[in-house]
């Protein structure tokens, strides 16, 4: 996990001790679904640190959050706004509470930028969809987004709130902004979002399933229910026995931020400065400062990496040959690597990074890309695809939930077939159908040349999928 790196960011005190730390409900230890004591007082110092009313440790990661969240402040049966790029656990969310989604209209083409595959959402995209669904209960988005690109929050919650609704953010990447304010984006909860969640285990020293899920001071207020109803959801999509060693590496992720934050992000930032200015102009690395770019506001601290053009092959043959090296990278797509600096990461790690990349660009490579498909062209079509829903046969909750039959059908055959589970190429791993949903000519055409060009198929075994007979 880039968090923790192996456990190397924990002092002695913690990575020697996490046997001695997997306790039980004693009066001591306290209760991490009840706390009255030293869990309570935990998770008010994290409430304090993240600018929240109410914070509560996850131990089951921004998927149990998310369903948390959309079964706490939304409901069984309401209405949501949302864009199609958003984590697999949010379809299975709507799907388990019956929320209707209204999936946010993207105009064409669909821009993407060299530094970020995903588009971002803009406010006016949101103001269509609130006065064309006026009924809806609240506007859910992803921000930042896997390549620490951050949508204008504080515009959208001001539009999002004059129509009565919520805002509710999925900050799974942005564990880290409330440590250096003046170097990173604004967090969610200080643009106005009503709640988040976020997975500490991306971005701080946290343990894998460590997460965060805050609730705004102003919707503590206004609703004196809110308490009362997260906590009951919690109670659903989390363990009855959630672990203290999660919960223990949480309060060790806050204070390490509350102490070390800035003065480690600042370093970090150096580094990736120095790094970048190495590589130019063989590679394009994002920019380490916060400053918006073109209106854009993006995470500096999440390094993406896109080599010079014209591409001989996919990012992805480039990531495999980091790993040769021993660096692990968070994901590659097409033309971009996307890197998590951990952050203590030391400084000789940039320069073995340095040296991989400058190495890379010395090996022969072919003058044409891997297969006959154009790269760019690829990646741009498989935006527009991912962003526009395909025709929906059933709902998910109706094909996820219900006893339907099922069969495997070979991949290239299943164009007309209606899908038994999601397809989500991978990375980054956003679904291109959903359960319910119909394959067409052109999704499957699209899925086969990134098959083709190293892209993963989540929901694809030995190319042949499960469909709804
Ligand atoms: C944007 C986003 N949201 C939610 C999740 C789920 O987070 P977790 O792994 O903490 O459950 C992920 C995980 O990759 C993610 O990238």
């Amino acid at each position: 996990m880039p968090g923790h790196r192996s456990g190397q960011s924990w002092p002695d005190s913690i990575r020697t001790r996490l046997a001695s730390l997997d306790t039980t409900e004693l009066a001591a230890t306290d209760d991490l679904h009840q706390p009255t004591g030293p869990a309570l007082a935990a998770m008010d110092l994290a409430a304090h640190c993240f600018g929240a009313g109410r914070t509560w440790f996850l131990t089951n990661g921004s998927t149990g959050g998310i369903l948390t969240l959309l079964a706490g402040l939304v409901g069984r049966g309401r209405k949501i706004i949302l864009p199609r790029t958003c984590h697999l656990a949010v379809s299975h969310a709507l799907a388990l509470l019956d929320i209707e989604p209204v999936w946010l209209e993207f105009s064409r083409p669909v821009s993407t930028d060299p530094l970020g595959f995903l588009p971002v959402v803009a406010v006016n995209q949101i103001a269509d969809a609130i006065a064309l669904h006026p009924d809806s209960t609240a506007v859910f988005l992803t921000s930042p987004d896997y390549y620490g690109r951050c949508a204008d929050l504080a515009a959208i919650s001001l539009v999002v709130h004059q129509a009565g609704m919520l805002l509710l953010v999925d900050e799974a990447h942005g564990a880290h902004f409330a440590a250096a304010p003046g170097h990173l984006p604004r967090t969610a909860l200080a643009s106005g979002a009503d709640a988040c969640v976020q997975s500490a285990h991306k971005t701080l020293p946290a343990l894998t399933q460590g997460g965060y899920l805050h609730v705004s001071e102003s919707l503590m207020n206004q609703d004196p229910r809110t308490a009362g109803r997260i906590t009951a959801a919690l109670r659903i999509f989390q363990t009855s026995s959630p672990s203290f060693v999660i919960a223990a590496s949480l309060d060790f992720a806050r204070a390490y931020l509350e102490k070390h934050g800035q003065e480690q992000i600042e370093k970090t930032l150096v580094s990736i400065q120095d790094l970048a200015m190495a590589l130019w102009p063989d590679y394009l690395i994002s920019p380490a400062t916060a400053t918006p770019v073109r209106g854009e506001v993006r995470d500096p601290l999440r390094m993406v990496i896109r080599q010079r053009e014209p591409l001989a092959l996919p990012a992805t043959q480039l990531a495999l040959e980091l790993s040769l090296h021993g660096i692990d990278i968070e994901l590659s797509d097409l033309t971009r690597l996307v890197l998590i600096p951990s952050l203590d990461q030391p400084g000789h790690d940039f320069e073995r990074l340095r040296l991989a990349l400058s190495a890379w660009l010395k090996k022969p490579q072919p003058d044409r890309p891997a297969s006959d498909v154009d790269v760019l062209q690829l990646e741009q079509h498989w935006l527009e695809l991912l962003v526009q829903p395909p025709e929906m046969a059933l709902t998910p909750g109706s094909v996820l939930l219900e006893p339907v039959d099922t069969e495997i059908v070979p991949l290239i055959s299943s164009a007309g077939s209606v899908m038994a589970q999601a397809i989500a190429p991978y990375p980054p791993g956003i679904p291109l159908l959903l359960p319910g949903e119909r394959m067409d000519q052109a999704r499957l055409d699209l899925l086969l040349a990134l098959r083709d060009n190293g892209i993963n198929l989540s929901g694809v075994d030995h190319d042949s999928i499960r469909v709804v007979v």
